[in-house]
C-alpha cells in the first residue's frame, strides 16, 4: 500500500487519563458534566485532519472505559483502531464493538504506558486465533512489535494485515546520537522487511513534534499513531492546532 501521504491516528487515551484523575468513580457516567470527554476530543481531532482515532481500553480500565469505545464507535467519522491485550475477554469486546481495526499489544499492569513490543513468535497460537476470529467479522489486525526479524516474520505468517513498529526505543535514544542512529536503522530495516513480507507498515510510541522530522523518512510508512505529544500540545494550544501542526509536519 502506498498513500500519497502518511496517515495520522490520534491516540486519545491521555484525555481519558485526565478525566479519570477526578472522576474514576463515575466513569460510566461520562458525557454529562464530566470532562474532558475523549469522544468529544476525538471528533475535534477528526475535524482537524486526523485519519483515525486510537483507543486502548486496558484490562484495569485506568483510562479509556469500555463505554467510551462504544460511544466512539457510534459517532466516529474516520476509522476506529482499538489497541488490546491478547485475551479472550478483549477479543469478545472487540467482536461486539467492531472497531475498524485492532492492534494487539502486550499489557502489563505495572507499566505507565505500553513498554515493549508484542512477543508474537512466542505466543503464536493464541495471537493467530485472535487474529483469525477478528478478521472473520471484518476487523483488520495489526500487531505492535519491535523491529525484529523473528517478530516480523511471525506476524506475516499469522496473516495480520499490519504491523505497528514500536518507535519507543528510538524516541528514548533521540538525544544520544550513536544510539539513535542504531535504533533508526533498526526501524528502517524492519519496515523494509515487513513490507517485503506483505505487511502494511504503521509505527508509533514516543513520536513528537521534534523526532517526526526523521521518523517520517522510515520507508513504506502507512500510518503513525501518536498520543502523548499531541494531547500535551492540545492542553496549551487546543486539539485543532495540535493535530493540524502534526499533519503538516508529517508531510514530506
Ligand atoms: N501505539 C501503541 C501501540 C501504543 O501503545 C501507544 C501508547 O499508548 C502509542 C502508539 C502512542 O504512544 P505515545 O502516546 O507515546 O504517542
Amino acid at each position: 500500500m502506498s498513500n500519497a501521504r502518511i496517515l495520522l491516528g490520534v491516540n486519545i487515551d491521555h484525555i481519558a487519563t485526565l478525566r479519570q484523575a477526578r472522576y474514576r468513580e463515575m466513569a460510566d457516567n461520562c458525557g454529562k458534566m464530566i470532562e474532558p470527554d475523549p469522544v468529544f476530543l476525538s471528533l475535534l481531532a477528526e475535524k482537524a485532519g486526523a485519519d483515525g482515532i486510537t483507543v486502548h481500553p486496558r484490562e484495569d480500565q485506568r483510562h479509556v472505559q469500555r463505554g467510551d469505545v462504544v460511544r466512539l464507535r457510534s459517532c466516529i467519522q474516520t476509522r476506529l483502531n482499538m489497541e488490546m491485550a491478547a485475551t479472550d475477554d478483549m477479543l469478545n469486546f472487540a467482536l461486539e464493538v467492531k472497531p475498524d481495526s485492532i492492534c494487539i499489544v502486550p499489557e502489563n499492569r505495572e507499566e505507565v504506558s505500553t513498554e515493549g513490543g508484542l512477543e508474537v513468535a512466542g505466543n503464536y497460537a493464541r495471537i493467530e486465533r485472535i487474529t483469525k476470529e477478528a478478521q472473520a467479522v471484518g476487523i483488520e489486525v495489526s500487531l505492535f512489535i519491535d523491529p525484529v526479524v523473528e517478530q516480523i516474520e511471525a506476524s506475516s505468517r499469522i496473516g495480520a494485515e499490519f504491523v505497528e513498529l514500536h518507535t519507543g526505543a528510538y524516541a528514548n535514544a533521540y538525544y544520544e546520537a550513536s544510539e539513535r542512529k542504531v535504533e533508526f536503522h533498526r526501524l528502517i530495516e524492519g519496515a523494509k522487511l515487513a513490507h517485503d513480507n506483505g505487511l502494511v507498515v504503521n509505527a508509533g510510541h514516543g513520536i513528537n513534534y521534534v523526532n517526526i522530522h526523521e521518523v517520517k523518512h522510515i520507508p513504506h510508512l502507512n500510518e503513525l499513531n501518536i498520543g502523548h505529544s499531541i494531547i500535551s500540545r492540545s492542553v496549551v494550544y487546543g486539539i485543532d492546532e495540535a493535530v493540524r501542526e502534526m499533519v503538516s509536519l508529517m508531510g514530506i
